[in-house]
């Protein structure tokens, strides 16, 4: 079997993770390792505009044939890690060969040496709108049967792996039409009439249902953490206040759980506004009792999706004028951005890549026409398969449920526990 993976939609650390987990997984298990540049992007591109053809045989193989299931065969048997298996050597992706016009790449193991480390997404990410039209998807399914891929690995968040599951539901008419239009032959037709998909959720704000963590977000937690910790030191010394806002369009998940480490004194999520009208009197309320009794420094977190219980949005600034206003307090906005999604992954976003990378590859070794393309993720401290369009169904019935201003059934979507 040909693998082949792409990241999609917005990088998130641990994305490297996953493409080294998988291209090593494939290899492991005697298929072929490819990766797509640039997302759908790639895909669609393909490798059309390079100069001359790739004769490139990655040296990849490693001399086992059985693959450890769980993390701690991966330790006791030291397969997994960048050990005495690997060989130095010229890996085709990161040494130097070129990448000009080529869009969809054989890799080999040495190509992905060291990468669970590095932030981001090292075969790049993009938003494809080319994709989104039935001319891009055929040319994408062309690119793929040109170069023999019949199976892919998405890593992206829920609307890259909607993005996957149409083009795997299209795949026989995009075949059909591309065999009519004479560019592939009867033989290729017959070979690709399927497509097998498999979905990693990689999104730093933990809005895929279906799945206790997304590759990314505990990493982006972190973040947070160490920033509202060095909020906490400057706040506590002038006696200020804070308003920190946080990513998580939908999903309040970073915020709420930010809120829990850092000790914050209040908190705008969007599937939970504040109950009363108008919220300032009841933050306002909230606040003076804490700083009543003695707190010195005030925190307040904001999703960047956060608003009141008509759906009006709550900005950082306006909160700041309220604090300032109404309590006198010294107040200052930080609003920390992009750094939340850069750099480094903390160490459970290359374990739970790792190993949702070796599930994927098993995925699609087991996958055929009657099963769904699956996505996989992880509750309750396992790994595990879900329907992809389920997961989706339902990420996109809790966006549905804030719409509706139904504040209770989101919260209820997002964990059937919530009690209010
Ligand atoms: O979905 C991940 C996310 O980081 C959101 O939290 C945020 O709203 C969005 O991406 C930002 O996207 P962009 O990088 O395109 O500005």
């Amino acid at each position: 079997m040909k693998i082949a993976i792409l990241t999609s939609g917005g990088d998130s650390a641990g994305m490297n993770a996953v493409v080294r987990s998988v291209v090593k997984a494939a290899i492991l298990k005697g298929c072929e390792a490819w990766i797509v540049r640039e997302g759908y992007e790639g895909l669609v591109r393909g490798n059309a505009e390079a100069e001359g053809t790739s004769n490139y045989v990655p040296p990849v193989v490693p001399h086992h044939s059985e693959f450890p299931p769980a993390a701690m065969d991966i330790i006791n048997n030291l397969r997994f890690g960048d050990g005495e298996l690997l060989r130095d050597g010229t890996g085709d992706y990161s040494h130097g060969r070129t990448l000009k016009g080529r869009y969809i790449v054989r890799v080999g193991w040495d190509d992905v040496r060291g990468w669970f480390t590095e932030g981001g997404t090292l075969i790049g990410t993009a938003r494809s709108k080319e994709f989104r039209t039935p001319e891009g998807r055929l040319a994408a399914a062309y690119n793929l049967i040109k170069e023999g891929i019949d199976a892919l690995v998405v890593c992206g968040g829920d609307g890259s792996l909607t993005g996957a599951d149409v083009f795997r539901s299209e795949w026989p008419q995009l075949v059909a039409d591309l065999r009519a239009q004479g560019k592939i032959t009867e033989t290729q037709a017959m070979t690709h009439s399927h497509l097998k998909i498999v979905g990693l959720v990689g999104s730093i704000d933990n809005d895929m249902s279906m799945t206790d963590l997304t590759i990314g977000a505990p990493t982006a937690l972190h973040r947070i953490c160490e920033a509202i910790d060095n909020i906490n030191s400057t706040a506590f010394s002038h006696s200020r206040a804070f308003v920190l806002e946080v990513m998580g369009r939908h999903c309040g998940w970073l915020a709420l759980l930010a809120a829990v480490a850092g000790g914050a004194d209040f908190l705008f999520i969007p599937e939970q506004p504040p109950k009363s009208q108008p919220w300032e009197d009841q933050m306002c309320e909230t606040i003076h009792q804490h700083r009543s009794v003695g707190k010195r420094k005030t925190l307040v977190i904001v999703a960047e999706g956060a608003h009141d219980l008509d759906l009006n949005p709550i900005r950082a600034e306006y909160v700041k004028d309220i604090l300032t206003d109404r309590l006198g307090l010294d107040t200052r906005v930080t609003t920390l951005g992009h750094t939340q999604r850069g750099g480094r992954p903390c160490a459970m976003d290359r374990i739970l890549p790792t190993l949702q990378g070796i599930k994927a590859v098993e995925a699609l070794l087991e996958a055929n026409p009657e099963t769904p393309s699956y996505m996989i993720g992880i509750q309750e401290n396992k790994i595990t398969m879900v329907p992809l369009i389920e997961a989706v169904a339902m990420t996109k019935a809790v966006t549905a449920a804030i719409e509706e201003r139904d504040f209770e059934k989101a919260m209820q979507l997002r964990d059937p526990e919530f009690r209010e």
